[in-house]
């Protein structure tokens, strides 16, 4: 059985199909990248997978039960946990404090949660800032913080929107690290994605949204080669810079 399987999912906006007829499964354990321009409905499927705007048609099953449209609480506490492109966090928590609210999904007990938090808070790098509030931190520890409340719930499946945008390179491979390090932890992972150099390396598999239709799956190897992904998405100048001539 698949960890999870998105069959059919369409979502419209008025006349506006964001995701039409999109299918595909993960396996547990993975880390699956999902790409695609601007506005090819790569969030809208995260909100549908998540429980955050009802589906048109199709189904999401997670562990083999249906999903479809449940509550974005049922879903994270069945174990599906996501993060929001534009930081959700709470201004007037501390760094702490915002991770306790992913733990306290799961127990009421603060004591566990603060026992949590801080578990969370070491793994993502941010236990220094533990009683900052999180209107002091900058961007970069805003989108660790981000992950880290997202990882406080106990996700079996994390699904990461644009956690590495308007990182500089340094922040990027603290990113990356943190990827690999929440997968070591058996934690499987969708990632959304425009930086290429970060994602390429640690994707499994690679699924690419255009127009809210998938146009293409596979390796990064495949995807990076792939004449229509090219077109529709990396563009010219990935090509001259990744592509290797044979012979
Ligand atoms: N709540 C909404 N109401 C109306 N239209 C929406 C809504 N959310 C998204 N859309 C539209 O659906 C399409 C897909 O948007 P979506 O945010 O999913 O794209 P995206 O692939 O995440 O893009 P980006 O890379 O810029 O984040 C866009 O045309 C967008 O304007
Ligand atoms: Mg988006």
């Amino acid at each position: 059985m698949s960890l999870l399987e998105v069959k059919n999912v369409t979502k419209r906006f008025q006349g506006l199909v964001a995701n039409d007829s999109v299918s595909f499964t993960m396996e547990e354990g993975e880390i699956v990248s999902l790409i695609g321009p601007n506005g090819a409905g790569k969030t809208t499927l995260f909100n549908c997978i998540a429980g955050y705007h009802p589906v048109d048609s199709g189904e999401v099953l997670f562990r083999g039960t249906r999903i479809t449209n449940l509550r974005p609480s049922a879903i994270c506490r069945a174990g599906l946990a996501r993060t929001f492109q534009l930081v959700k966090v709470f201004t007037a928590l501390t760094t702490l404090e915002n991770v306790m609210v992913g733990a306290l999904l799961h127990t009421r007990d603060t004591r566990t949660a603060v026992k949590e938090a801080f578990a969370v808070l070491e793994l993502t790098g941010l236990a220094p800032k533990a009683c900052f509030p999180a209107a002091a931190l900058t961007i970069a520890d805003r989108k660790r913080l981000e992950v880290a409340r997202a990882l406080a719930t106990r996700p079996k499946l994390l699904l990461l929107d644009e956690v590495m945008a308007g990182l500089n390179s340094s922040e990027t491979k603290e990113a990356v690290d943190l990827v690999r390090r929440i997968n070591g932890q058996g934690v499987t992972l969708l990632i959304v994605e425009h930086v290429m150099e970060a994602i390429m390396p640690i994707s499994h598999r690679i699924l690419v949204l255009d127009g809210g239709q998938k146009i293409a799956e596979g390796s990064p190897e495949v995807i990076g080669n792939d004449e229509r992904v090219i077109q529709a998405y990396l563009g010219e100048k990935y090509r001259a810079k990744h592509h290797r001539p044979a012979g």
